[in-house]
Parts: structure tokens; sequence; C-alpha cells
């Protein structure tokens, strides 16, 4: 039998699930994950929410949302793996041991640590790591680590997260150089849509930037965000660009080919933004429906979803247990 190729996924359980979550990772991953060739591992990166809050009810609340949601849009809990960071100890394990052989100097590239600091500069603090704890700057190994932990061969994600697998690869190269061959340097997968989707203030779609389209909202507060998003001020009967217009883009990360054109040639026509927006709106609350129905069927039932979750934690250790006992031998931690 072929060696399916390992692919892994997972998102940051800091709020409640958005668009961008949904076309950029959820959607595609679950689709990836059809395929006979491949075995996927999709979690939730529960332990890398406390880097962004602190908030204990936020994480806990966003870790269930985002469980129900991977299942409403159709993980299929029997085909792939699917797990919570937290239920697997060895991940933390690892990257202790990654931490011991990376260079602080790898770290002080990361560009969420570097965005952090030019932003101590440009506000004029004193200190340039002010507010950033170790948490932020060890982000990096934490996902290296989850990666490594599974050997996946596959790691799709927005090209934000490219520069993590860059360091991934460097930090199992390393490994495999001082302690012997035994992890898998991984390959990024960046899908075309998750570098451009844009949040309503046309920055990347992030929890980070307050700007998301949560998909599970009720019917009023989705219509308030997307009248929201930001446009240029043509009026009505002007015709209009479709790039770099925020509506037009997200229209698009939902919507099939010949939608896609028929909206174009509203934009040519001249459509105003409200009737834009109104367009997009009924699309986008169409595009939604079946998941949501799905969604608020799931999240009624917490013991489910919980039952899913330890029984892909004994999936995922299953294959975290013999690696992490090779990986302790080869750095010398053995019993005598
Ligand atoms: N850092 C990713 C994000 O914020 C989430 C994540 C954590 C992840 N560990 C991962 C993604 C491992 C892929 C593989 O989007």
């Amino acid at each position: 039998m072929a060696v399916k190729q390992k692919v892994l996924t997972g998102i940051t359980t800091s709020g409640t699930p958005h668009l961008g979550n949904l076309v950029g990772a959820i959607l595609p991953a679950i689709e990836a994950s059809k395929g006979k060739e491949t075995s996927s591992f999709l979690f939730l990166a529960d332990y890398h929410s406390l880097i962004k809050k602190l908030d204990s009810k936020l994480t806990h609340e966003s870790s269930f949302e985002i469980a129900a949601c991977w299942l409403a849009c159709g993980l299929d809990p029997k085909k792939v793996i699917f797990y919570r960071q937290s239920d697997i100890p060895h991940i933390f394990e690892l990257a202790w041991i990654l931490g011991c052989l990376t260079s602080k100097g790898l770290l002080n590239r990361a560009h969420a640590y570097k965005a952090a600091m030019s932003d101590n500069e440009l506000s004029g603090a004193k200190d340039v790591d002010k507010g950033i704890t170790m948490g932020l700057f060890n982000y990096p190994i934490l996902m290296a680590a989850d990666i490594l932990m599974f050997s996946a061969d596959i790691v799709p994600v927005g090209q934000d997260q490219k520069q993590h697998i860059e360091m991934t690869r460097d930090i199992a190269l390393r490994f495999n150089h001082h302690y012997g061959d035994l992890l898998t340097p991984p390959e990024a997968s960046i899908s075309k849509l998750t570098g451009v989707l844009p949040g309503i203030d046309g920055r990347k779609m992030s929890k980070s930037y307050n700007n998301t389209i949560p998909i599970f909202a009720d019917e009023g507060s989705l219509k308030k965000t997307i009248m929201k998003i930001k446009t240029n001020s043509l009026e009505p009967g002007v015709p209009k660009d479709i790039t770099d217009c925020n509506i037009f883009a997200i229209f698009k990360s939902i919507s099939k080919e010949n939608d896609v054109k028929s909206f174009q040639k509203m934009y040519e026509e001249g459509i105003g933004w409200g009737d834009a927006k109104t367009y997009l709106f009924d699309n986008l609350s169409l595009f939604l429906s079946s998941y949501k129905k799905e969604y608020l069927k799931i999240i009624k039932d917490r013991d489910y979803v919980e039952s899913v979750l330890k029984e892909g934690a004994n999936k995922a250790l299953e294959v975290s247990t013999p690696l992490i006992e090779d990986i302790r031998k080869s750095v010398g931690i053995k019993g005598f």
C-alpha cells in the first residue's frame, strides 16, 4: 500500500468562527481530507490562544465553537484525526526539546514578534519588548512541535503563516542533523484564497484586527457587519472596479465562477454600494444556511463534541507516543 500523505492544520481558538476560518482553512481542509491518498490531522490550537488573550472563558468557549464549526461543515471524525492540542502533552514536551536547539536569532526574525516590536517603536515606548510575552516569542516553536509531532508532509496555511513553516523545516533539519533522522520537514501549501480574503476594513480578515465576519451570527448582525464593509465613495451609476474591492473579494470567496461573472457585470453597470452589500448579504446568508443549521444542532450537544475530541485524542496519541519515545531516547532521556 502506498504511504499516505499526511496533511495537518490547526486553528487558534481565540474567537468565534469567522468567514476567513471557513473559506481559508476549514472547507479546503475538509475537501482535502476526502482524498484517498491523504490522512488528515485537524486540530484546535487551544494553547496557542493564550498568546493572544488571557481570557479563560473566551479560550474555552472559542474551542467549543470552533470544534462545533468543523463538525457542522462536514468534518468526518471517522476519516480524519480531529483533536485538541491540549489533549496531546507530547506536543509540549517536543516544543521544549525543539526550543533547546533553536537559535534565539531565528525567533527574533519571526514576523509576529517583529510586528509587536515595531508597534512599540512607533508608539515611542522606551522598551521595544514592552508587553511582549515569551508565549508570543516562542509561538513558532509550539507550532513547529504541532507539525513535527505528527510527521506532517503538507501544512495548508495562509500566506502569513508561511514563515512559520519555513522555520519548522529549519528546526527539523537541525534536529535531524544533531540526533538522527526522526523528524519530517514539512511543506507549506498556500491557498490563493487565504492570502487575500479581506476583513470588513480591507486588512486581512483576522480576529486580531477585529474585522471578521462571524459566520453563525443571527441574520440581523450579519447584515450589520456586511453594511460596515469599507468601500470607496463612488456614486451609484458610476462603473466600479472589482480589484481591491472588499465586497467583491468576499463575494468571490463563497461563489461559483458564473455568479462571480454576473456580479462583475453589475459592477460594470454601476451598482451602488448599498445594493452591492445587500447582494453580498443575500448570497452569503444562503451560502451559510446549511452549515448554520447543522451548527445550531451540534452546539446543543456538548457531550457529543467532547466525545468526538476524546476519541480523536486517542487516535492522535497512538501516532505521537511511539515518535516521542524515539525522540526521548535520541536526545538521551531514557531509563538506566
Ligand atoms: N498559527 C496558526 C494560525 O494562527 C494556527 C496553528 C497553530 C497552526 N499550530 C499550527 C496551523 C500548526 C497549522 C499547523 O492561523
